[in-house]
């Protein structure tokens, strides 16, 4: 088994976008199976392997494609990303993913950052936690001001919304659509929410950064496929590199 180097800053990579990573920081990755805890992806646009290296001068790990609920993994291994990058000295996490949009105002194939989310897997990285302190963590601001300000700064564009994340792996229904909407969700995903609580019992910062990558269930006439998913991750990889660029030099 390998441990990452140590590192300062730490990037998951979602559905279609991990091939950014070898352009982030081109060095030779070290593949998922030899990394203490975690498995193969098997969710297509998910690569499975980990990138180290310098990013604008910042010792970076880059997980290109994580780790899902619906596959059948236990909440450990999927947040097993987020306990590796604090291990090597990560304070800063960016996790990455792809989402449906349910606020027709954050445009599908743009990014839009994460303000707040709805946990709706129905599972928690803290279950089993006995020490009261950790157990009852305060989640008033999960997603860190200061870097979704520095955020706006690298793309005066970008806006913000509140991600439910959900066990997936089917695609809603247009009414659950209508339903989480009622409840305050302008992004569904299947990702993210269980990582961003791990990092923050870790007391890392966390960034969250969706790319809206089709409208939610019902608010269009086309009919949902990961392929589609995957396709518009990749046709935003140039985009993402860029604000990723921008965002680790000025942390
Ligand atoms: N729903 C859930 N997860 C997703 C979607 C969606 O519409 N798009 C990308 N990931």
């Amino acid at each position: 088994m390998t441990s990452p180097p140590q590192a300062r800053v730490a990037i998951v990579l979602g559905s279609g976008l991990s091939e950014v990573a070898r352009t982030l920081v081109p060095a030779e990755p070290i593949p998922y199976s030899s990394l203490e805890g975690m498995a193969a992806p098997t969710a297509g646009g998910h690569e499975g392997a980990l990138y180290t290296g310098k990013l604008e001068g910042v010792p970076t790990l880059i997980f290109a494609g994580r780790l899902h609920l619906y596959e059948g993994h236990e909440v450990t291994r999927v947040v097993q990303p987020v306990r590796l990058a604090h291990e090597a000295g990560c304070d800063t996490i960016i996790l990455t993913n792809a989402s449906g949009g349910i606020d027709p105002s954050l445009p599908v194939g743009g990014f839009a950052l994460i303000s707040d989310h709805l946990n709706l897997t129905g599972t928690n990285p803290l279950l089993g936690h006995a020490d009261t302190g950790t157990r009852f963590l305060d989640l008033t601001e999960v997603y860190d001001a200061e870097l979704r300000a520095l955020a706006r700064a690298a793309d005066p564009t970008l806006k913000e919304g509140v991600y439910a994340g959900l066990i997936g792996p089917v695609y809603e229904t247009p009414a659950e659509i209508r339903m989480l909407r009622a409840m305050g969700a302008d992004l569904v995903g299947m990702s993210t929410v269980l990582e961003a609580i791990e990092a923050r019992r870790l007391g890392m910062r966390v960034l969250g950064l969706s790319l809206v990558t089709n409208a939610a269930a019902g608010l269009s006439s086309t009919k949902l496929e990961h392929e589609e998913v995957s396709a518009a991750g990749r046709a935003a990889a140039g985009r993402l590199e860029g604000l990723l660029r921008k965002l680790v030099a000025d942390l």
